[in-house]
């Protein structure tokens, strides 16, 4: 399988990385990584696994002129805020026979995806890998946890198999479900509430539980989504939805959220696809969501 991934940041290399190992032709593409890319051209990616042990992998990378038309699959891992751009650049060029595949956080980038191509080649996901970007060509396996895609319209068939299994070899704990926006939604719900909180008072997703005055406003934070959760056929009671963001939050506890890490860098969040997300679906269903609103002009002020 040729796999082209765009975006190729800390959770892109380390995706595209492990696929190449595991035997697909994997291109990595990311304009604005200008060293990383030479890094990993030069001497290939170094991933640096929990365990102490370093994988040295070798692939195709390139901040230039991806190959686009000869990919099997596209794998998107641009921020959300950068989907309509990317979309635009590389859409013309993916063969009609392609996969488009987006492990992005939050929810309504994907309108920007299917502007250009069928629901029936649009592959969508979450995943509980972590990743960091170490420096020019290292990534550290920040967190193992599963991936789970789905198609946005159809069934599995024989390449939706191919792929999870090639996944699978990887290392990249995966497999395919039937009713991938509910997950969405499960998703969402853990990143309105970890991301926001760590990235503004700049602290590791642990703190979410083990400050006593955070986790309060975890939890105030969690309640008010409740509502909009329940919509969308997931996590149905306050104790359960507290108890799966804090389950992440504890299993990710040394982590830097991708918030954080964005707005370490001075770069924009993805604030308006996590918590303008609820907040927006919150209007849209008459529910009131102001501490979710509070976050976004918080963070938005932060790092704009
Ligand atoms: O965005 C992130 O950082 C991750 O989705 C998560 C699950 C919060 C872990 O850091």
């Amino acid at each position: 399988m040729r796999i082209l991934i765009v975006g190729a940041g800390a959770l892109g290399s380390l995706f595209g990385g492990l696929l190449a190992r595991a035997g697909a032709t994997v291109q990595l593409y990311n304009p604005s990584q200008i060293e990383h890319i030479d890094a990993v051209r030069r001497a290939g990616l170094q991933i640096e696994c929990a365990g102490g042990e370093t994988l040295h992998i070798r692939l195709q990378a390139t901040a230039q002129a991806p190959e686009i038309a000869a990919a099997d699959l596209v794998g998107l891992f641009v921020k959300a805020h950068q989907t309509a751009a990317a979309m635009a650049q590389i859409a013309p060029k993916i063969s009609a026979e392609a996969w488009v595949l987006s492990l992005q956080n939050g929810v309504g980038m994907e309108s920007e995806i299917l502007r250009y191509l069928p629901g029936e080649r649009f592959l969508r996901g979450t995943t509980a890998q972590g990743a960091t970007l170490l420096g020019p060509g290292r990534v550290r396996w920040a967190g193992v946890g599963p991936t789970r895609l789905g198609r946005w319209q159809g069934l599995p068939n024989a390449e939706t198999d191919q792929l999870v299994a090639l996944c699978n070899r990887a290392g990249l704990e995966t497999e395919f479900v039937a009713d991938i926006e509910r997950l969405l939604w499960e998703k969402l719900m853990v990143n309105s509430v970890i991301n926001p909180l760590t990235a503004l008072f700049n602290l590791p997703n642990g703190a979410i539980v083990n400050d006593s005055e955070l986790r309060e406003i975890a939890h105030a934070v969690a309640r008010e989504a409740l509502p909009l959760a329940r919509h969308h056929g997931v996590l149905s009671s306050e104790p359960e939805i507290i108890e799966k963001i804090e389950r992440v939050a504890c299993k990710t506890a040394e982590n830097i959220s991708s918030m954080l890490q964005d707005v370490r860098r001075g770069q924009p969040t993805e604030i308006a696809y996590i918590n303008g997300a609820v907040v927006r679906e919150g209007r849209r269903l008459n529910i009131p969501t102001p501490l979710n609103l509070l976050l976004v002009k918080l963070v938005a002020s932060r790092s704009s």
